[in-house]
């Protein structure tokens, strides 16, 4: 019989990871692990096994511990759902450690402003009309998800980069050939990439050459003392704002409207009372399960993490969803209450890489949901909620089609 060596006896059998997905509800399995394994072993279908940690105090340590890195996941093979690994890009703010990321952060702070987020939300709110005046011309039944959820944060994209009103149904193919539900072929897919990339590039010349309003401008402009940001992490930076930003708010807006829908007694709150919006998103983005742990943090030394030594090379991933629903920190956590305060969820990341995107996502979140039920106060689901279907196959949850009526 071979020898036990000493990984053997620190790393149990893993256990299969993702979980099973019903709805946007968590698996029984995260309350049972929070309980008696904060952080266990687990396999993901593609990849080397990890640890995965379930506990909202121990997730808040491990994302903001600078022993853990993100440049370390690239040219690994990383725990991951699906064959393609978004963390090889070396470029991408997402895969770097500081100093190189504080720098990035840094400069692109200075264009991703509050402010700027703010001046968008009047035209977003005007887009969004826009889009619920034509689903009222063509009459119900409509599908939310494409008449809806994936126009408006498309449109506000384009409006944030400065895409010119002519490039905008162009730009959108592209970007929809990019993001995991298109059924685009993996050719398809990468030729989406690159078209974009070069797009984007053609863009930030433009800027250079005449200065406008939007965000690419403030990119291009963004200066710390003698430092600014190169041409190439001009394009990367603008391709992650859009594959970052694109999809995730788009079901988003779906899954919040599904929520409220099927809870007729927080709808009626909101429905009385608007000025409970931003604080309901908030909730809902802490409730509702959206996409299991990814974004593997690699250990650069030995750690301690509750109970459990990782050892220096070792994956961890945070479940935010788990965190989420962590009983010790959120009472009754199974519990939509809208109005729910401090609500501190890490659905957006904790850390150096908190979501660069929070405050744009916040705004459009508020802004659609308002929209929506404002404008079609007897909205209902236009079918039994049994028949809708659940995204299987793509890392996000989220309806592949969203039939509504009013
Ligand atoms: C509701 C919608 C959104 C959700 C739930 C979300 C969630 C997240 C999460 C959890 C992270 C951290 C990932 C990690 O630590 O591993 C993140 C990072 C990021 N998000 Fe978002 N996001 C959303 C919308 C957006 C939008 C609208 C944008 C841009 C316009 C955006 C841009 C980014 C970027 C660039 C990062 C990487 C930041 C860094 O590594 O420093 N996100 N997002």
């Amino acid at each position: 019989m071979p020898e036990e060596t000493e990984t053997d006896v620190v790393s149990p059998a893993p256990r299969s990871y993702p979980f099973s997905r019903v709805r946007l509800e968590p698996d029984p399995q995260y309350a049972r692990l929070r309980r008696d394994e904060p952080v266990c072993r687990v396999q993901m279908p593609y990849g080397d096994p990890a640890w995965l940690v379930t506990d909202y105090h121990l997730t808040r340590t491990v994302l903001g511990d600078a022993r853990f890195s993100r440049a370390d996941a690239v040219g690994r093979d990383n725990p991951r759902e699906s064959a393609s690994d978004v963390s090889q890009v070396a470029e991408s703010v997402l895969n770097m450690d500081p100093p190189e990321h504080t720098r990035l952060r840094k400069l692109v702070g200075k264009a991703f402003t509050p402010r700027r987020v703010e001046q968008l939300r009047p035209r977003t709110q005007q887009i969004a009309a826009g889009l619920v005046d034509g689903m009222v011309a063509a009459g119900p039944p409509a599908d939310l998800v494409e008449s809806f959820s994936f126009a408006l944060p498309a449109i506000t994209i384009c409006e944030l980069l400065g895409v010119p009103e002519e490039d905008r149904d162009t730009f959108r193919r592209w970007a929809d050939a990019a993001v995991s539900t298109s059924s685009a072929t993996p050719v398809q897919e990468q030729d989406s990439f690159v078209n974009l990339a070069g797009y984007l590039g053609g863009l930030i010349a433009q800027r250079r050459a005449y200065a406008g309003t939007d965000l690419l401008t403030g990119l291009v402009q963004a200066r710390d003392k003698e430092d600014r940001l190169s041409e190439s992490e001009l394009i990367v930076l603008a391709m992650t704002v859009l594959v970052a930003g694109y999809e995730t708010t788009a079901h988003m807006i779906t899954n919040m409207t599904y929520t409220l829908l099927t809870h007729p007694h927080q709808l009626r709150q909101v429905k009385q009372r608007p000025d409970l919006l931003p604080s309901a998103v908030e909730e809902m983005l802490r409730f509702n399960m959206f996409a299991p742990a990814m974004n593997a943090r690699i250990a650069t030394t030995d750690v301690l993490v509750g109970d459990v030594l990782v050892r220096a090379g070792e994956s961890v991933l945070c479940s935010r969803g788990s965190a989420n629903h962590d009983e010790n920190v959120f009472a009754n956590p199974d519990e939509l209450q809208l109005s729910r305060d401090p609500n501190p969820h890490v659905a957006f990341g904790y850390g150096p890489h908190f979501c660069l995107g929070a405050n744009l996502a916040r705004m459009e979140l508020q802004v659609a949901l308002g929209t929506i039920f404002s404008r079609l106060p007897g909205l209902q689901i236009a079918v039994p909620e049994q028949s809708l279907v659940w995204n299987s196959s793509t890392i996000m949850r989220g309806l592949t089609a969203f039939p509504i009526a009013w």
